[in-house]
């Protein structure tokens, strides 16, 4: 069992709590600030306890040195000082005089927020390569580390691994609660035990599929995956999303799996993209027809296997769920699935973030923030960023 953050005395001492703030941001909006409001419960905790506080989060990818005004955490700060009603102090550099006195000066229940990590990758990756230097440097900054960011956990970054290869460590809530739901999931699901697959791209989910097809009853596949899928089977698929490499995983799949494998039997298809819709038979596709959603057959399909089954977990949108014409299939299933008696795991970026715009943040059991970091847990990996994390 790993300590978490009720393991320590933080009274009066340097906590660097590494929270995930990578959140969507369009012309200095934030679009999007689950992630803000699920760290909420530890710093509120760490505050509570009398913690001189440190967060530190990446924002986005850093290449090059004009990527550095729109991947600022200076909005974010706002927003957290909006929702804790209490200042943040912001800090816009990663090392430095300005930084290390702030830190310094700062007295118990205060907080600071640095600025994004990956500015660090400005010079030879330093942050994402886990430089042993810079890993030491902001160790210093600390007494205690507390690792709260799921959704980088799956990363080996200096503000996560390098940090706490240095001081005692522990989990933050918002990962307690991660680990505690995700795995309740997969380790000892309440049969039967239904995982739903969506998203782009077969190769992404080969590791889900190749560890959980083994204690699922059934795995349902939708979204643009299902098209290698169905290929593999022989139908013609028009200009639909097909993932070449990996038709012969598909193949071997159905060979094997044949009853709990399920694929949608219809679709809805355009000519063009965002173009006029049309509801088609998996036998009736056009050369020039693209698949974009599930149809309503699929649709019933899914909902009669749903039925029979306790346990739930769902990773990827069943359809271009970010267009309107293309949603209705993810609508109708989170619809479904919400407040039900049943154990519903929503896991990964996009189905989180469909699951909440849609409404339906309250609606089930567990919504993921991570979106790698769930996958690589389903597909049974272990977090680098909580392996190296204190036992009990
Ligand atoms: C995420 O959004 O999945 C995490 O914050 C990790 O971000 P990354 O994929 O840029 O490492």
């Amino acid at each position: 069992m790993k300590k978490t953050i009720r393991d320590f005395d933080l009274n009066n001492k340097r906590v660097i709590i590494r929270v995930d703030f990578n959140v969507p941001i369009k012309d200095n909006k934030i679009l999007d600030d689950n992630r803000i409001v699920m760290s909420l419960k530890t710093i509120k905790y760490a505050i509570d306890n009398n913690a001189k506080i440190i967060l530190m989060s990446h924002l986005g990818r850093v290449k090059e040195e004009s990527d550095k005004e729109s991947k600022s955490l200076k909005i974010v700060a706002k927003r957290l000082s909006e929702l804790l009603n209490k200042e943040v102090i912001f800090i816009n550099d990663t090392r430095g005089k300005e930084l290390e006195t702030a830190i310094n000066g700062l007295n118990s229940g205060e907080i600071l927020l640095m600025e994004n990590t990956r500015f660090e990758d400005l010079e030879g990756k330093k942050e994402s390569g886990n430089d042993l230097e810079l890993g030491n440097y902001w160790s210093s900054f600390g007494d205690i580390f507390i690792n709260d960011a799921f959704g980088t956990s799956h990363r080996s970054h200096a503000s996560n691994v390098g940090i706490a290869s240095n001081l005692e460590s522990g989990i933050g809530f918002l990962i307690e609660e991660e680990l505690d739901k995700l795995n309740l999931a997969i380790t000892n699901p309440k049969k039967p035990f239904a995982v739903i697959l969506g998203g782009a791209k077969v190769s992404d989910k080969i590791g889900v599929i190749k560890n959980l097809v083994g204690i699922c009853d059934y795995i349902l596949i939708g979204g643009g995956m299902a098209y290698t899928f169905l290929k593999s089977k022989g139908y013609n698929i028009g200009k639909s999303l097909l993932d070449n490499e990996s038709l012969d995983f598909c193949k071997d799949m159905l060979e094997k799996y044949n009853d709990k494998i399920i694929l949608p039997l219809d679709s809805i298809v355009s000519k063009e993209f965002d173009k006029d819709v049309t509801l088609k038979n998996n036998e009736n596709f056009d050369n020039d027809d693209i698949g974009l959603d599930i149809g309503e057959e699929s649709i019933e399909l899914f909902k009669n296997k749903l039925k029979e089954c306790n346990t739930v977990v769902w990773n990827g949108p069943l359809g271009y769920s970010e267009i309107e014409k293309y949603s209705k299939g993810t609508k109708d299933i989170l619809e479904y699935l919400s407040n039900k008696n049943k154990i519903v795991i929503i896991g990964g970026g996009d189905t989180s973030s469909s699951a909440i715009n849609f409404g339906y943040k309250e609606s089930f059991t567990h919504i993921s923030t991570g979106g790698g970091a769930s996958l690589e847990l389903l597909e049974g990996k272990k977090l680098p960023g909580i392996e190296i994390i204190d036992e009990k």
